[in-house]
């Protein structure tokens, strides 16, 4: 019988916003765990696990083997989505991988533009960044999941193309749908020190500094009122 492994909070997280059912592809996959436990747990039928890199690629094998559902996962070693083809996946995870790189991988991979394919993401840092680009590229962000990990909280996102691009807020970019869950007040503590500490690098940039000022009063405010 195939046995799940452990999940952190912050890839169970991921996990329970998959598609269930369906295909899903985990790039970045590393470790592999997350590819295994939704194929142990019949939540995909099939798993496509990528990486980068053979050595995490192999940990990945290893751990499939190890659960015993190397059968229901297939590993593909090369970048991004570049190693996977449109119509083969219903959800994509992208989870423990810089905002930056998420939006590149999202970027090369213009297939993910359908209202068919969730993705699943959970940035490893600039959660902010990561949720105004997919507003501005049309992607309707559905639900997001707080989760604490190793000392730190993060966020996992599930979003869909909607076709209607918007500008988002800042308040809307820093704190997405993390209102009111719980979590909520140590997530916005958290935001505010990583802006204080950007606004610390703004002392020649008087009208970044002075945006960066009102969204920081602004994420006080909500501070109190979380209290
Ligand atoms: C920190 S690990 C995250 C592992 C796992 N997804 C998690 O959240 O625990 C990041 C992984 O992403 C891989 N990676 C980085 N850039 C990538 C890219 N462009 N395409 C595929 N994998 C990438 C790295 O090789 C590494 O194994």
């Amino acid at each position: 019988m195939p046995e799940a492994p452990r999940l952190d909070a912050r890839l169970l997280a991921a996990a329970r916003l998959v598609k269930p059912g369906l295909p899903a592809a985990d790039v970045g996959c590393d470790h592999g765990k997350l590819a295994a436990w939704l194929a142990c747990t019949g939540t995909c039928p099939k798993v496509i696990a990528c990486d980068l890199r053979p050595g995490p690629l192999a940990a990945a094998k290893a751990t499939c083997e190890g659960c015993g559902c190397a059968d229901r996962v297939e590993l593909r070693l090369g970048s991004g989505l570049e190693v996977v083809r449109p119509g083969e996946v219903d959800t994509v995870v992208l989870a423990g991988i810089s905002a930056q790189t998420t939006i590149e991988i999202l970027q090369a991979a213009p297939w993910v533009r359908s209202a068919a394919v969730r993705l699943v993401c959970v940035p490893a840092t600039k959660a902010p960044v990561l949720r105004g680009w997919l507003w501005r590229q049309g992607f309707a962000l559905r639900q997001e999941t707080l989760a604490r990990a190793a000392g730190r909280w993060y966020t996992a996102m599930c979003a869909e193309y909607c076709g209607a691009p918007r500008e988002p807020g800042g308040m809307e970019c820093l704190l997405g749908l993390t209102y009111g869950q719980p979590g909520a007040a140590g997530y916005l503590r958290q935001t505010a020190e990583k802006l204080q500490k950007y606004r610390r690098g703004l002392s020649e940039d008087p009208a970044g500094a002075a945006a960066v000022d009102a969204l920081l009063r602004a994420l006080q405010q909500q501070e109190q009122g979380e209290k």
